[in-house]
């Protein structure tokens, strides 16, 4: 073998690879900032990189980001728009039960680019109530379907009557009658609903909108010429939505330990609703816990496994070797690893505990190498950047606050000194365990003031929609692989070699000493 070139070993003095760097460090737990990647020679082009992640036998994304169990986050929209582009988006637990199976269904039901629950309006509603649902809502578009109380198709309101100037004017004086109306019936979108609108829309010159209808006239979609022609092209892209083998976008749904009135395991009650979500077609359960490390997290694990031997199950979360065995163990195939680096927690002031994220992955990983699972870093997200060093010691991160001032995040967005915000709240705060998460923190069904928050409520600036928000966070990562010559993740896991960074080596990595006129985002 070639003897190593002398400014190769003193690189390697410096810039170390995990195995070394993480023990040599162990005095000190670390977190992205602390750290920082060495480059390394790079044939690679950052649009090259191949980001497709395998987190069980079963459960394979095209781009290692999933959207948190959380809810201000993921609900059936987000999760839609995250596997659409590749990911994968955790239905949170803090909705009755038969709630959350609708939003699996919705996203397993998912045609892209059919609007299924189109927002429509009534005939006898005045124009102005419109205008009025339109300023609320904020909404980017102006043309409803009308629909009368039964659900039945009336007409189209074109956005070109929408207008102050007819405000006292009825819907029903003001729409497109029915029979003018362009529509196609569910039977008649056959295998490809995207072909066949496409194919509409060439032959109806100057026509935007396509209503879908059952047989009996019953509004069941809408598509916009504008939405099928962005698929048309993302056709081509090179990340496509994450699909399971009957081309249904994936999808996953958080359940908790769930405990009876005697304080034990109520196994029955997890089974039925995990077998119910089986049935709806969901790709995988997540045990979600602030503490996953702990008996009811790993009975149910235990017990899930015993009973639906294919399903992908994650659990947490933890953020040491032994929890990543012990949940292994149990029968999960990925492991969540994160307590506390969440923006909105509080677990490490209110608790004492909790890892500062990369020593926190490290150890995991380790464990997880040995186990044969996979290692999920959840929490403490917040640029792209922060992802690229996450993913040099697991297999796909989740995020919360970055997706949280996404329109498609659960809310309305509010309007405060000029500016758009949506709500976002730790799921241990006295508000969302009020909605149902307080098992997740280990406290009481009905949390009063008496009992220890671990999450704050607060509000993240509205961003836009998440294809945006993942162009820039994937550009970022393939970056990132560019310079280190990573081809593809598991590349990028072998190849990564790290150093400390000084708080003014911090500095020096933001924009420093200038008047910043525009932001990167
Ligand atoms: P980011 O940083 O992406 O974190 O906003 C999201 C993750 O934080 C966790 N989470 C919490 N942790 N108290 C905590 O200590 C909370 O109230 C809380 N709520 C969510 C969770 O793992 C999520 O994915």
């Amino acid at each position: 073998m070639a003897a190593m070139r002398q400014s190769e070993s003193l690189d390697a003095r410096f810039y170390q690879a995990a195995g070394q760097f993480f023990p040599a460090n162990n005095k000190l737990a670390l977190t992205f900032d602390d750290v920082t990647l060495a480059t390394l020679y790079s044939e690679i082009l950052p649009r090259d990189t191949q980001l497709d992640t395998q987190l069980a036998e079963n459960l394979r994304l095209n781009i290692p980001i999933i959207s948190s169990d959380m809810d201000t986050v993921t609900e059936s929209r987000m999760a839609i728009a995250m596997a659409a582009n590749g990911g994968l988006g955790l239905i949170h637990y803090n909705m009755p039960e038969r709630q959350q199976l609708s939003e699996v269904s919705r996203v397993k039901n998912h045609v892209h680019g059919l609007i299924q629950e189109p927002i429509q309006v009534a005939p006898d509603q005045l124009i102005g109530d419109v205008l009025a649902l339109i300023e609320q809502k904020k909404f980017g578009f102006s043309t409803f379907p009308v629909v009368d109380d039964k659900g039945k198709l009336v007409g189209l309101l074109s956005g070109h009557v929408v207008k102050p100037r007819y405000a006292k004017r009825k819907v029903a004086d003001a729409l497109t009658p029915r029979a003018q109306v362009h529509t196609i019936t569910q039977k008649e979108l056959g295998k490809d609903p995207i072909a066949r609108a496409d194919k509409f829309f060439n032959e109806h010159l100057g026509i935007h909108k396509l209503l879908v209808v059952d047989d009996k006239d019953n509004l069941r979609g809408l598509f916009t010429m504008s939405d099928i022609e962005r698929i048309t092209q993302e056709r081509n892209a090179q990340f496509k939505p994450a699909r399971d083998a009957r081309f249904h976008l994936i999808c996953g749904a958080a359940v908790s330990a769930t405990r009876n009135a005697f304080g034990e395991l109520d196994r029955e009650r997890i089974l039925n609703h995990v077998g119910a979500l089986v049935e709806r077609g969901v790709d995988v359960v997540a045990v979600s816990t602030a503490h996953g490390h702990s008996r009811g997290v790993g009975d149910t694990v235990r017990v899930l496994r015993g009973a639906f031997p294919k399903l992908p199950i994650i659990a947490g979360n933890v953020t040491g070797a032994a929890g990543v065995e012990y949940l292994a163990e149990c029968g999960a195939n990925a492991i969540k690893v994160g307590q506390g680096p969440g923006s909105i927690c509080t677990t490490r002031i209110v608790a004492g505990v909790g890892i500062p994220q990369m020593t926190a992955l490290y150890v995991c990983s380790r464990a997880a190498a040995k186990k044969k699972v996979s290692i999920l870093a959840d929490g403490g997200i917040v640029k792209s950047g922060d992802i690229v060093k996450a993913l040099t010691l697991s297999q796909a991160v989740i995020c919360g606050g970055i997706f949280a001032g996404c329109n498609e995040a659960p809310g309305d967005v509010m309007e405060i000194g000029g500016k758009l915000y949506k709500q976002y709240r730790g799921m241990g705060s006295i508000a969302a365990m009020k909605s149902g998460s307080a098992a997740r923190y280990g406290q009481p069904a009905n949390p009063t003031q008496k009992v220890a928050a671990e999450g704050i409520e607060a509000l993240k600036e509205a961003c836009g929609s998440v294809d945006r928000v993942l162009a820039q966070l994937i550009g970022g990562i393939q970056s990132g692989m560019g310079y280190l010559g990573a081809a593809n993740l598991a590349q990028l896991r072998d190849k990564a070699r790290y150093i400390r960074v000084s708080p003014a080596g911090m500095r020096e990595a933001a924009p420093h000493d200038v008047v910043e006129l525009k932001t990167g985002s």
